[in-house]
């Protein structure tokens, strides 16, 4: 066997590609997109600059951000034979299932962007305008809502809103999601974004990298995480029960969800961004206790584990906050990465290599074959 290279275990500290997308200093917990850092996105970016940001490398001019928020309300629209089939899924499936069948079959329905390679920045902005349509037009049938509107004067962080909430979000409530928007929308090559990039890389097209990435951002140990975070807290209760609770999860081993990053070693800044914000919409709608709980579980868990929280750990308390349901907290995490995970494929369409690692073989060779007759 020939002698191979030491296995990094989940490609950890691995560099597969180069990339002027996304920066992460996991040491100084900084995150940049595209030259910016997070922290003046979040206080002084929309959304949609963002989202404009991470696909040409540079900040909007007035027009062009005016071009795309028109373009994003033009876009929201579903075709009526999705939304028909949408409307026979069924009302007891998760919300990241619906959103990764939905958009798989929206490709059968756009077939021009899903030729091999011809996905553009057009193909971005479609499925970038239009998850929220998918999701409003889901949980607004199983909640028994009324339809809903494109509302091209809407933002997309309010357009989000009034989709899964179906009232008229305030100001501070928009803010508070287009932040959260803006902080989720990419992360270099996390697991969902890796997936996307994998996907691309064999030439296939931009709707089948985003249903890859959709199906692999549910999962617990990455963006499912806010939702199990609210879990937590319900089995916490309160704040005087967080030690015991904590300390039983971690004689058993389990993970303590919205904790620890693989490429963090200091806080996530977007928890950083994300406390604030869980703080002061919780002052103003007068109900802190998610807040509290939190506050007291960062103590034990950094106290017990030495592990800091990291993005999924106060979001769930925002979108509680907004009257979102739980099973809509990862989709509204699918909602924003969606720029991040199209932007990085139509990165790798420009400079393309298949990617394609090895493994270090460990099993058996040679064995002797024997006909199925003489086996035991
Ligand atoms: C996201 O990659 C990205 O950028 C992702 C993301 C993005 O924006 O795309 O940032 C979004 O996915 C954030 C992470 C959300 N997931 C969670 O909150 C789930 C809980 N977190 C863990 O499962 C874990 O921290 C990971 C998966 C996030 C990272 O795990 P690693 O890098 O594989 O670390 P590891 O499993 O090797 O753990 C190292 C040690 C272990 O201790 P020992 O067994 O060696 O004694 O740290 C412990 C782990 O047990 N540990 C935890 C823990 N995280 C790590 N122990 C308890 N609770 C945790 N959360």
């Amino acid at each position: 066997m020939p002698e191979m290279a030491e296995v990094q275990r989940g490609l950890q500290d691995v560099v597969a590609l180069e990339s002027r997308i996304c920066f992460i200093d996991g040491r100084q917990g900084r995150l940049i997109y595209q030259g910016y850092d997070i922290r003046d996105l979040a206080a002084r970016s929309t959304f949609e600059e963002v989202a404009y940001l991470l696909w040409y490398g540079r900040l909007p001019t007035a027009t062009q951000l005016e071009d795309l928020h028109r373009r994003f309300g033009e876009l929201r629209t579903l075709p009526d034979e999705l939304g028909q089939r949408i409307d026979q899924m069924p009302v007891g499936a998760h919300p990241m299932d619906i959103l990764r069948t939905a958009v798989s079959a929206l490709a059968l329905f756009e077939p021009e962007e899903t030729k091999p390679g011809a996905s553009s920045i057009g193909g971005a902005q479609r499925l970038t305008a239009v998850l929220p349509s998918i999701l409003g037009q889901f949980h607004r049938r199983r909640s028994r809502l009324p339809p809903l509107k494109p509302r091209p004067e809407l933002s997309q962080a309010a357009y989000l809103l009034y989709a899964l909430v179906d009232r008229e979000p305030t100001e501070l409530e928009s803010r508070a999601l287009d932040v959260a928007l803006i902080l989720h929308a990419d992360h270099e090559l996390n697991a969902s974004t890796f997936a996307a990039r994998v996907t691309a890389s064999t030439l296939s097209d931009l709707y089948s990298a985003v249903t890859s990435a959709v199906g692999t951002l549910k999962g617990p140990l990455h963006g499912g995480a806010n939702e199990r975070v609210m879990e937590l807290l319900d089995e916490i209760g309160q704040v005087d029960r967080t030690e015991e609770v904590v300390k039983a999860k971690l004689v058993r081993h389990e993970r303590i969800m919205g904790f620890g990053h693989r490429v963090y070693k200091v806080e996530d800044p977007r928890a950083t961004i994300l406390r604030e914000w869980s703080r002061k919409l919780g002052e103003a709608k007068g109900d802190l206790r998610s807040y509290e709980l939190l506050r007291a579980l960062e103590a034990v868990v950094h106290q017990e584990k030495g592990l800091y929280p990291n993005v999924d750990l106060y979001s769930g308390s925002i979108y509680s906050l907004l009257g979102v349901p739980r099973d809509l907290f990862t989709p509204i995490f699918a909602a924003s990465r969606v720029a991040g995970w199209t932007a990085h494929v139509l990165e790798e369409y420009q400079d393309l290599r298949l990617i394609r690692p090895t493994a270090k073989y460990v099993g058996a060779v040679d064995l002797p074959y024997v006909p199925v007759s003489q086996r035991g």
